[in-house]
């Protein structure tokens, strides 16, 4: 079986999960939570180099002040305990979006993170807090800008891979594969620049239920995938 190199996850249906058994949704989240840390274990054991989960959108605010509250303190606990997780898979962590709408404490302990496993590299895992891909491009277009008025940049030398280096993502590999768990067929803003030619698997199956099995079945559906990036394969 062709591992891909890079997966990509809408970590989805929490909420939903936890209202089908009565639960609050934050319930759901602390579940979706514990998931997140046994699929990275797991991620790691098939032997996939990069993996990036959305965790809180730009758009995620919007919901009621308990619930992101509740997210809030998880993302803080969360943060503390993936250190054990860098350090026990050799995992490097990096947040992508923008940390600035965060407590400091929350930024501050996203910078511990990101500097105490700086130096693993048998997976790399990009956590999506605050994030949006058109903020992501925007900020990005910015920083460009900025560069081509300060000289250090002229208009000529901008390509897609120049670009690239602008995004919160510079430096790694576009997805192979995109999943999407609890049955939404929608990208809700996530990766749109790096996922131009990913392959997607959609699922009904909630986050909190998503287990290895269900990533498995989700590999060997892209195995059955023919990836031609716009050409078209040799008979
Ligand atoms: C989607 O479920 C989930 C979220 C918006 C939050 C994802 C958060 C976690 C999995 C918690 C842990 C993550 C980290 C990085 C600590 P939903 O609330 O949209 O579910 P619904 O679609 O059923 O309402």
């Amino acid at each position: 079986m062709r591992v891909p190199n890079h997966i990509a996850i809408i970590l989805d249906g929490n909420g939903r999960w936890a209202k089908a058994k009565g639960m609050p949704r934050g319930y759901g989240h602390i579940k979706g939570c514990a998931n997140l840390e046994t699929i990275c274990d797991d991620i790691k054991d098939l032997g996939v180099k990069y993996l990036t989960v959305y965790a809180f959108s730009t758009e995620n605010w919007k919901r009621s002040r308990e619930e992101v509250e509740g997210l809030m303190k998880l993302f803080r606990s969360y943060l503390k305990k993936c250190m054990k997780s860098a350090e026990k898979n050799h995992m490097r962590v990096k947040v992508i979006g923008d940390p600035s709408a965060f407590a400091p404490d929350i930024q501050e302990k996203i910078r511990q993170l990101e500097e105490f496993s700086k130096d693993y590299d048998e997976l790399y895992f990009q956590i999506a807090l605050n994030y949006g891909s058109r903020d992501e491009i925007v900020r990005g277009v910015r920083k460009l800008a900025q560069d081509v008025a300060d000289g250090k940049l002229v208009p000529d030398a901008i390509d897609e891979s120049c670009f690239e280096n602008y995004l919160d993502t510079a430096g790694v590999p576009d997805p192979d594969l995109m999943i999407r768990t609890s049955g939404e067929l929608r990208l809700s803003n996530f990766l749109m620049w790096q996922l131009a030619y990913t392959e997607f698997y959609f699922t009904d199956v909630p986050w909190p239920d998503f287990h290895k099995e269900e990533l498995i079945k989700a590999i060997e559906k892209y195995n059955e995938r023919d990836r031609r990036y716009g050409g078209v394969k040799e008979e």
